[in-house]
């Protein structure tokens, strides 16, 4: 792997993630999505249908696998939470990149959003709480932290490749 994106949900790992593989012309990856293509069920269903434990096991088999690809990783917010995925992730040696908005931004990004199990029965206070806790499981691990608040997609991107 050349890169890994970390970052609460709705920081921009994803698109930032897909532009970053295209400027550098190689292969992205996104972790969620490799979980869905695998279980062959939406995040929301795998959620409700087994249970986040149950997730968790998929993540972790599918990060380790995905570890091993060429490209940029774009990751599910959780995937640091994990102290196995840590290790997984410190051991590739792959630099990580970590997008950090400000509340006031996740929390624009995220009122709307229906597609995420773990904050569909949040409200905002629960959001930001879960963000907190978060925090110092990326700060502890990221080689690399971007702000991204006034920063457009692909100024992100920018930043990153000038870095690496
Ligand atoms: C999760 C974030 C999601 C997805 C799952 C759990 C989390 O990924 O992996 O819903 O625990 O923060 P995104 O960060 O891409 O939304």
């Amino acid at each position: 792997m050349q890169a890994i994106l970390i970052g609460f949900m709705g920081s921009g790992k994803t698109t930032v993630g897909r532009l970053l593989a295209e400027q550098l012309k190689t292969k992205h990856i996104d972790l969620d999505n490799l979980i869905v293509e695998e279980a062959g069920q939406s995040i929301s269903e795998i959620f409700a249908k087994h249970g986040e434990a149950h997730f968790r096991k998929l993540e972790q088999q599918i990060l380790s696998k995905a570890l091993k690809l060429p490209g940029i990783l774009s990751t599910g917010g959780g995937t640091p939470t994990i102290p196995a995925n840590v290790s997984l992730l410190l051991s590739s040696k792959a630099p990580i990149i970590w997008l950090a908005a400000s509340n006031q931004a996740t929390i624009n990004h995220l009122k709307n959003d229906t597609s995420r199990p773990l904050i569909k029965d949040l409200n905002q206070d629960g959001l930001l709480k879960l963000k907190e806790k978060r925090f110092s499981q990326y700060e502890k691990i990221a080689d690399l932290t971007i702000k991204t608040d006034s920063l457009t997609p692909l100024q992100i991107m920018q930043q990153i490749k000038e870095w690496l």
